[in-house]
Formats: C-alpha cells, structure tokens, sequence
C-alpha cells in the first residue's frame, strides 16, 4: 500500500497560502496508489479556483462521491464534470431530493431551497455524470468505501429539525438518508472522511467499524455539524464517545464551528487540526 494524500479545496476558511479561496462548504480530494476521488465539491464558486492555486488544476479523478444532496456539498458538482470530461458520481439515491431549510423569521417561518442547483438531465447529457446510486456499504475505489445510509443508533446524536425535503405528500422532515462518509484504507489505518455527519459522527464510525471490522480509526476529517446543532451536551458526549475510537488526528471543518472547533482543540489538544482549504496531510 502506497501513501495517501488527502487535500481540502473548499471550506468556510482558506487556510492554505496564495490566493485559495473560503465559501460555505467542502470539498476533498483524495489520491491513492495511482487513484484519486473527488469527494464533495463545494458550493461551486471556489473549487475550479482553489484547485488552480493548489497546483491541481486540470487534474482529473476516477471518480466523484457525495456526501449528500445540500448544495454547499454538490454546487460545484457541474465545474468539477466540466474540468473532469465527466464522471462516475456515487452517492444514496436521496442525494436528489428537493432539500430545504426551515428557520423561524419574526413572520413565521420560512423555507429555503438548499439541494442540487442543477437539473440531473443537464448534469448527465451535457456534462457527462454516470450516477450509482449506493445505499449500502461499498468499496468504490481500492481501500476506498462508501459508508452509504447510516443507521441512527446513538441516543445523543440528534437530527436537525431545520432541515426538510419536499415529496409527493408534502413538505416534510428530511430523514437524510443520504448523508454518507468515506472510509478509506491508509499505512497509518483506516481515515474517516465526513462531509457534514448528519447522521452524527459517532454513529459514522459505528457504521464503518460494523462493516468493514476496523475497531479503531486513525483519523476524522471534515465536517459534524456540531455547529448547527448548537447542543452542548451532544457535543460533550460526541467528544466522549470519540475516544473509543483510539483517534490520532480529529481534523474537524465546515459546519463543525467555531465554538465546537474549539472545545475540540481543548480535548483533542496535539490530536486536533483544523481542516480548512488548502489543509492537506499524507497518511
Ligand atoms: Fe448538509
Ligand atoms: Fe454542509
């Protein structure tokens, strides 16, 4: 097994050198013996920018993953086709649906459009997108997993109450049953990849350590959500349970916070970093 790498383009914050731009979202990319996926691609105003200014621009990958239909995960989706020439995107079918945020306004309330900005025809006619639909555990690449849909089994990890899709029978609550995480196979052991962890981060690594018999992860990368959440004591116990999980680095982004961020940094102390765009680590 060979060395990988794993490279934030977009995030909240730039914290590379030169010219990397921030924007609500994320944005991975990660190389491996030979290979490379593109996970998430932002909201789509930085990703073809920051992936210049990274050295990577006109690299192409073997393959797209997304970790769930919001649009600051899937907006540059149609830059990352176009400098692509195409590709296979994997993500759970739900990654589709019409997404919204609902937040009280001194009128009521209000709903927000936040899913996929482009329509899927323009996406596989005219750029290229080979969709796979994927709802379990799968291997997409080699050392490479999709963890796929992730059973809500801890009692601390909440849903967010904002976020709602729109069926056939209404506006409703959105499950999420699209959000999915990446596990991926490294010389330092196994690298858990979140885009925003709705399902809850200690219920992602329950998941992947069920399918994939890992009992111990090196590293978790990305966003918890932690920050909408704004739920102290689900942050205190998602803190705890972490340490059952034998964690070298917690390199926490996006929806995390600020304030997570920090109470983070004071537990995980020499563990933790900061993983905005430009922040890169080889495993
Ligand atoms: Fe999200
Ligand atoms: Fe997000």
């Amino acid at each position: 097994m060979g060395q990988t790498r794993i490279t934030v383009l977009c995030e909240n914050t730039a914290v590379g050198i030169f010219g990397l731009l921030g924007e609500h979202g994320f944005s991975a990319l990660v190389e491996k013996d030979g290979r490379s996926l593109l996970f998430d691609t932002g909201q789509g105003h930085t990703l073809a920018h920051n992936m210049r200014y990274l050295g990577l621009g006109g690299r192409t990958v073997d393959g797209i993953a997304l970790s769930h239909g919001h649009y600051d995960h899937v907006g540059g989706l149609a830059d990352a086709l176009i400098q692509n020439g195409g590709a296979r995107i994997t993500a759970h079918p739900a990654v589709l649906g019409a997404k919204y945020t609902r937040r009280k306004t001194a009128a009521g309330q209000k709903d927000t459009y936040i899913g996929m900005p482009h329509d899927r025809a323009f996406l596989e006619d005219t750029l290229g997108a080979s969709f796979q639909f994927v709802s379990e555990c799968r291997q997409i690449l080699p050392g490479m997993y999709f963890s796929g849909e992730v059973p809500r089994v801890t009692d601390f990890e909440s849903s967010d109450p904002g976020m709602m899709v729109h069926t056939e029978s209404g506006m409703e609550q959105d499950p999420l049953a699209d959000d999915a995480s990446l596990l991926l196979e490294t010389e330092s052991g196994p690298v858990v990849l979140l885009g925003c962890a709705h399902a809850g981060t200690v219920n992602v690594l329950r998941h992947f350590r069920e399918q994939t018999g890992h009992t111990r992860f090196h590293a978790i990368i990305g966003g918890t959500h932690l920050g909408f959440l704004n739920d102290e004591k689900q942050l205190e116990q998602t803190m705890l349970a972490l340490e059952d999980y034998g964690l070298e680095l917690v390199a926490v982004s996006h929806c995390t916070g600020q304030y997570a961020a920090a109470a983070f940094l004071r537990r995980f102390g020499s563990r933790f970093a900061f993983a905005g765009a430009g922040w890169s680590a080889v495993f």
